[in-house]
């Protein structure tokens, strides 16, 4: 295996994996596109956009502790695809830390990210390497538009929403199961203190630009108030999630209720095998590409202090492609040694939200509004 390629994709068959390879390609960074059949791994390099110039090489790889450490010990930087984080995201987080390497994913799985954090934090820390997770499009515009809205002085209390527009891959319906899963943790922030979201309710929200209330959800937490749960400006912060499409998230809300009144006490393997049935029967297959008249997205932040409010919105398309980019975007920033933080960190965190910002904006794909 070769010693020039920093960057490995694990999960490179994947919706995602691709289009991080897409992006990789495009800032000119050797990859190893990485994942459990080297066959189906081959086949989805080759559907990407302007593959035939870019420096890579398929590598079958099993999902152990082990074998991932061995092929991560060439490299410097993990883009981890591979979900549900809950029952597969550990096993890649140790090995990136056995093998000394910056280690990013596109979880939101807030259950998974705690662990992580508690666990691997100062081992990464000690080996001057980032783990961020939740390097993704739900996370990464909103961060940047909370961390906008927190450059006025006296702004303590952060509502965020992330509205998007997308069909679910079969890995990001698995992933919404496994939030139901560690519903327990979905928490926010109120005076300081962690408080749990009620289960399986939604919520209307007045999103910028729409006319109609939109209905949300709290989507396992979110990752903002476990980011600025040491952000010493922010005593409140919450955050919701709603999808363009109306009849998805009143059926996510709907599968809530059933798991919490019928899946709950099983036991976990029964309930993931069920749940993941119920997973097939919504996406069974990988969805087109997505195009940027139909997947529009705005992400905002009302900040409020004593006296004074403040806010942002971050409006983007495409928001698989969009992760695509800000994975590739910080792996580069990283192995090209702008790095601001180690130890359990956030993109915006590990290289810098205004950075990310002009990195996205280099795609044309976000513009940010300050009120
Ligand atoms: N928050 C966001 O904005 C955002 C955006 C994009 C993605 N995501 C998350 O990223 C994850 C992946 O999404 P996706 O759209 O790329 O899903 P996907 O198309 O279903 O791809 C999943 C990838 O994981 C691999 N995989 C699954 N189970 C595995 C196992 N047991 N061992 C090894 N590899 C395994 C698959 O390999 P095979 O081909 O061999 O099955 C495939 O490469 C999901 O959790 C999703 O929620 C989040």
């Amino acid at each position: 295996m070769s010693v020039n390629r920093p960057v490995v994709v694990y999960g490179a068959s994947g919706y995602t994996g691709r289009l991080i390879a897409e992006a990789l390609r495009n800032y000119g960074i050797p990859f190893i596109a990485a994942g459990r059949n080297a066959e189906r791994i081959e086949e989805a390099m080759k559907l990407v956009p302007g593959i035939e110039t870019a420096d890579y090489e398929v590598v079958e790889v099993e999902h152990t502790v082990e074998a991932l450490t061995e092929l991560f010990k060439s490299t410097k930087v993990v883009c981890n695809t591979v979900g549900p984080f809950h029952y597969f995201g550990e096993t890649v987080v140790e090995a990136a830390a056995n093998a000394n390497i910056h280690y990013l994913d596109t979880t939101g799985e807030i259950f998974f990210m705690d662990q992580a954090k508690k666990k691997f934090s100062e081992q990464y820390k000690a080996n001057g390497k980032v783990l961020a997770p939740c390097t993704s499009y739900m996370y990464v515009p909103l961060e940047i538009a909370a961390r906008v809205a927190l450059e006025t002085p006296g702004i303590d209390t952060i509502e965020a929403v992330c509205y998007a527009a997308g069909t679910p891959t079969y890995g990001s319906t698995q992933s919404i199961f496994s939030m139901f899963q560690a519903a327990d943790d979905a928490f926010y922030l109120k005076d300081n203190q962690r408080a749990i979201w009620p289960k399986a309710k939604g919520y209307e929200v007045m999103v910028p630009g729409e006319a109609m209330t939109q209905l949300t959800h709290c989507w396992g937490g979110g990752s903002l108030p476990l980011i600025f749960e040491s952000d010493a400006r922010v005593r409140n912060c919450r955050q919701l999630t709603g999808f363009t499409n109306r009849e998805l998230m009143e059926q996510v809300i709907g599968m809530q209720t059933m798991y919490e009144n019928d899946l709950k006490d099983l036991p976990a393997d029964v309930q993931a095998a069920q749940l993941k049935s119920i997973g097939e029967s919504i996406q069974a297959g990988m969805p087109p590409r997505e195009n940027p008249l139909v997947h529009r997205c705005v992400d905002f932040v009302k900040g409020r202090g004593g006296n004074n409010t403040s806010s942002c919105t971050v409006r983007s398309f495409t928001p698989y492609l969009l992760t695509g980019v800000v994975q590739a975007a910080t792996a580069n920033l990283l192995i090209n040694g702008h790095q601001l933080d180690s130890g359990f960190v956030s993109a915006c965190q590990a290289v810098g939200y205004q950075e990310l910002m002009g990195q996205l904006q280099n795609f044309g794909l976000i513009e940010v509004e300050v009120d």
